[in-house]
């Protein structure tokens, strides 16, 4: 069992403890753990003191001791400092967590992905090739402008220079015609789902969800009590005829149109259409997940659901995961005209808690036109870097391998012959330290395709992507791939 953490900040003191002892056991404590790492800097002995409301010598009394075991070092004026001597000494973690945590073998694990990314790994963007000094100039920019109204509480729906740089965006690039007023800025996809679901959703609501599905859409709607409809996908993407079969009145359908997640397929007009047509007909609501929607590699892209909605019941989700990085935790809803004020309203209850100094970066971001150069330049590199881990799989594989390359999107699906199990490939795979994930835990029910999900856009070289194809090979073939 995990070892619960030690605060960080030392909290209330027990009067019934020796002071000084409890304040030396705490840092100490804190030390070890490298929760304090070596080299920061401690609080004064005055305001820790303060802090605590003990006498200052108390403090003093709890620093010197560490000063004499080695655990800090005392610098006179500068302060006292964590020893940087004790940077050798391992972390206090326990070794099977740590070696479990790259390996995650669970689909609902995709959503906390290892750190640092493991090689194919999904849904991370190209991170060697985002303009790293361009952003910190921004950033450092915007950090220095801060004026005291911007450092209060900003509108729960968002930063409205960034609702209006996305409304603009969407218009030009994606064909969603929109006010800023219906877009909420929101910490990404999931939580654009969860104020969906905590705004529209009643207990046991149906929601058609595509089968297969993004794991974390499903596990968040069943958590929130409702009740998941799995659809199924066929290559012209969700089949709305069944769902109107199965579940006629739910109340929400979450669909990926663009590139179905995960099998890569784009919603065919005809059923665009069909499924427009069910949500109008039941006042059924939308989400369209367009997490990746910019990248798309053959032929012109489909623009949004969203365009289509004349009857204004699609809510669009869009996400900065992929198209600026993940860690930004940033994404954003458009409302239909007729939801806007429930959902601000639901706001303030549900704040987004993006900071309002990133929500203005990336508003600099995009009106400067950065954006789009970005966005150009990373679907010239994604489509090589497709090309690249796909030649080399066929050299490494041969016949025994099939790649679907769908028309855009960030992993390619790869089917292997012989007898093995997706699920056992992909521990195989996992094992050697490549991160593919099994296709057919995405599926509820029977009717399972199989395969391998591969994230191609940080495959930089054609030498990489030889490297790790034959490290594929050499795993999945543990004698032999089709045992
Ligand atoms: C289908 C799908 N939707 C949305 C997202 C984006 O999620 P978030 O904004 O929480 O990073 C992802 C990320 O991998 C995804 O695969």
């Amino acid at each position: 069992m995990k070892e619960p953490s030690p605060p960080l900040k030392i909290g209330p003191i027990d009067r019934r403890i020796a002071l000084s002892q409890q304040i030396y056991d705490r840092l100490r404590h804190a030390i070890d753990a490298h929760l304090l790492r070596p080299g920061a800097r401690l609080a004064s002995a005055r305001a820790l003191a303060s802090e605590l409301g003990v006498a200052r010598g108390t403090v003093e009394s709890a620093y010197q001791r560490l000063a004499g075991e080695g655990y800090v070092l005392a610098r006179g004026p500068a302060g006292t400092i964590v020893s940087p001597h004790l940077a050798q000494q391992p972390a206090r973690q326990p070794a099977k967590a740590t070696a479990n945590a790259r390996l995650p073998v669970d689909p609902g694990a995709m959503a906390a992905s290892p750190e640092p990314p493991l090689p194919l790994q999904l849904g991370i963007p190209a991170l060697d090739a985002f303009p790293r000094k361009l952003w910190s100039r921004l950033a450092t920019r915007r950090i220095r402008a801060s004026s005291p109204p911007e450092l209060s509480y900003g509108d729960p729906r968002g930063y409205l220079p960034l609702r209006q740089a996305i409304a603009a965006y969407l218009l030009v690039s994606r064909g969603v015609p929109c006010r800023p007023e219906q877009v909420l800025v929101t910490g990404g996809y999931r939580a654009s789902l969860a104020l969906i679901v905590q705004t529209l959703l009643r207990q046991r609501d149906r929601v058609w969800v595509e089968n297969p599905c993004y794991p974390p859409t499903r596990t968040l709607l069943e958590r929130a009590g409702a009740i998941p409809c799995a659809v199924p996908v066929d290559d012209e993407g969700l089949v709305s005829a069944e769902g109107v079969r199965e579940a006629p009145k739910a109340r929400l359908a979450v669909v990926t149109p663009s590139h179905q997640a995960p099998l890569g397929v784009s919603m065919s007009m005809p059923r665009r259409l069909q499924l427009l047509d069910w949500a109008s007909r039941h006042e059924a609501w939308i989400v369209e997940d367009d997490y990746d929607g910019e990248f798309h590699y053959h032929g012109p892209p489909l623009p949004a659901l969203k365009s289509r909605d004349t009857t204004d019941r699609v809510i669009y989700a869009g996400s900065f995961s992929k198209v600026l990085f993940p860690g930004l935790s940033l994404g954003y809803l458009v409302l239909p005209e007729g939801l806007t004020e429930q959902f601000s309203a639901s706001v303030q209850i549900w704040p987004n808690y993006v900071a309002r100094v990133t929500q203005a970066i990336v508003a600099d971001f995009i009106d400067n036109g950065h954006f789009s150069r970005h966005l150009k330049k990373m679907r010239a590199l994604y489509a090589n870097r497709r090309a690249l881990l796909a030649a080399a799989l066929t050299d490494a594989f041969g016949a025994r391998v099939t790649i679907d390359l769908a028309r855009g999107g960030m992993h390619l699906v790869a089917r292997f012959a012989g007898r093995a199990s997706d699920e056992t490939l992909a521990r195989r795979a996992q094992r050697a330290g490549l991160s593919c994930q099994a296709l057919s835990p995405r599926y509820l029910g029977e009717a399972k395709q199989e395969g391998l999900l591969m994230g191609f856009t940080n495959v930089a070289t054609a030498q990489e992507a030889a490297r790790l194809a034959a490290a594929l090979r050499d795993a999945l073939a543990v004698g032999n791939v089709s045992a």
